[in-house]
């Protein structure tokens, strides 16, 4: 017996869902910590450059990728030109300090991290994530990074995580001058919500 014969689902919804399933972004993260086999030049070029504890992706200037900002707040998702999606997450000390407009400066130990995709349009108009690009990190702290203004840089590129930079001072060149536009305002934060919880 059918209980609810009008809930079947017509070609044209489940064509709908089917694109929606196919388009979720989980499978496109960076699966874990651990480096997935590149190819040899790939390979060659990172061990060249950089220096590799327990095969966790390391940028030259220190900062190690790790998978927790998976778990913390997500301060923005924007989407730039139409073409990548951005999802910038905090860890507990920079969601604090945003809380507590504490900008100046924003405490050590506070990380930022901004996961890019290409961005995808089903048939429907509906964007999605599609390949994972890149993760980028913000880790703070004043006395280790202080050509940059305490804030550790690090880009963490394709699913093998290829990190960015040749030299550990890549990031005075390459990663500061945009976010000194922010100093004053929000610590050098570009992805600064209003307020995250509101409280009351
Ligand atoms: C051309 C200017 C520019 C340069 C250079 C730049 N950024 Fe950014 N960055 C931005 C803008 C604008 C945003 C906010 C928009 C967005 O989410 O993409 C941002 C956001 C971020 C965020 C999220 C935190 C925040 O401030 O909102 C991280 C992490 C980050 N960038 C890391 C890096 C790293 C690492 C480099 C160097 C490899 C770098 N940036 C170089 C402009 C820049």
């Amino acid at each position: 017996m059918k209980v609810h014969p009008e809930a079947k689902l017509s070609d044209q919804e489940i064509a709908v869902i089917e694109d929606y399933v196919r388009a979720l972004p989980d499978k496109n993260y960076p699966k874990d910590t651990v480096r997935k086999k590149t190819s040899e030049d790939e390979f060659k070029l990172w061990k060249k450059n950089h220096i590799s504890i327990d095969s966790v992706p390391i940028s030259p200037n220190g900062v190690r990728y790790s998978d927790d900002f998976k778990n913390w707040k997500v301060l923005s998702l924007n989407t730039l030109y139409g073409e990548t999606m951005r999802v910038t997450y905090g860890n507990d000390v920079v969601v604090n300090a945003i809380e507590a407009e504490q900008f100046d400066p924003i405490p050590d130990g506070a990380i930022v991290v901004k996961a890019v995709w290409e961005q995808v349009e089903n048939k429907h108009g509906e964007i999605s994530p599609g390949k994972f690009i890149n993760v980028q990190f913000m880790v703070k702290d004043a006395k280790k990074y202080k050509d940059t203004e305490g804030w550790g840089f690090a880009k963490f590129s394709t699913q093998n995580l290829i990190p960015y930079g040749n030299t550990p001072n890549f990031a005075v060149t390459s990663c500061i001058s945009c976010h000194r536009l922010k100093a004053k305002e929000t610590g050098y934060l570009f992805n600064v919500p209003l307020k995250i919880n509101t409280k009351s």
